[in-house]
């Protein structure tokens, strides 16, 4: 059985940088478990559904057609034969995300998803709950957080930087409401996984969370 590094903690927080780190490091599988919640929304989306209507969300994920493989170092998956990428990114996806991510069977459907690619060895995975839920008895959990002002600057360029037309107080007001969503949902809410490492990344460059948490892994911390 491989190695499972959970990477949990809130939005903009600098997981997905860190994990894709730690993974090109060790060598290890990168797996974006927000990826899939997004996949989900995204094709109840491209099939018309309304996103508050959990029955028909269900039906469209479940009637599709799932298929997970490794690419370039990263767990991917299609939908229906389609590979979404910069879909999953896009505005109604966005906005619409963290209403699907709380429907409990979404959650269960996901869960089991990423706890099957463990099969295709060791992962670094990046999420909410992946040291709570996913993998709970990983040895190598850690909670990555950050000033809200500093996530949602660092949101803020990311969008700008991907042509988006954004204003900063709008990144400020959406980031403060889904880390609402995030935290006080009833299935499975984000909170520190007992026994995980908390690492407050305001004033840290990425080269030292990396380095925290690999150091940590091949048991040099
Ligand atoms: O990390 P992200 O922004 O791609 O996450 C998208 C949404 O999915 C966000 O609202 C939180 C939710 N999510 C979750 O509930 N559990 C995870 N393990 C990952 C993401």
């Amino acid at each position: 059985m491989g190695k499972a590094i959970a990477i949990d903690g809130p939005s903009a927080s600098g997981k997905s940088t860190v994990s894709k780190g730690v993974a090109a490091v060790l060598g290890f599988i990168y797996v974006d478990s927000g990826a899939l919640y997004r996949g989900v929304t995204w094709q109840a989306i491209r099939k018309g559904v309304d996103t508050k209507d959990a029955k028909a969300v269900l039906e469209t994920m479940h009637s599709a057609d799932w298929d997970f493989f490794v690419q370039d170092g990263a767990a991917v998956f299609s939908i229906d034969g389609d590979v979404p990428v910069q879909e999953l990114r896009e505005k109604n996806v966005r906005e619409a995300v963290a209403n699907v991510a709380s429907v409990p069977e979404v959650r269960k459907f996901v869960v089991d998803s990423l706890q099957s690619l463990a099969n295709f060895g060791s992962l670094v995975m990046e999420g909410r709950d992946i040291g709570t839920v996913v993998f709970p008895d990983s040895p190598y959990k850690f909670y990555l957080d950050a000033d809200p002002e500093e996530r949602a600057m660092r949101r803020y360029r990311e969008l700008v930087a991907a042509g988006e037309d954004e204003k900063a107080h709008e990144v400020m007001d959406s980031l403060k409401k889904r880390d609402q969503i995030d935290t006080t949902r009833k299935a499975d809410p984000l909170t520190v996984a007992p026994g995980a490492q908390k690492i407050d990344s305001t004033s840290m460059t990425l080269e030292e969370v990396i380095d925290l948490v690999v150091g940590k892994v091949r048991g040099n911390v």
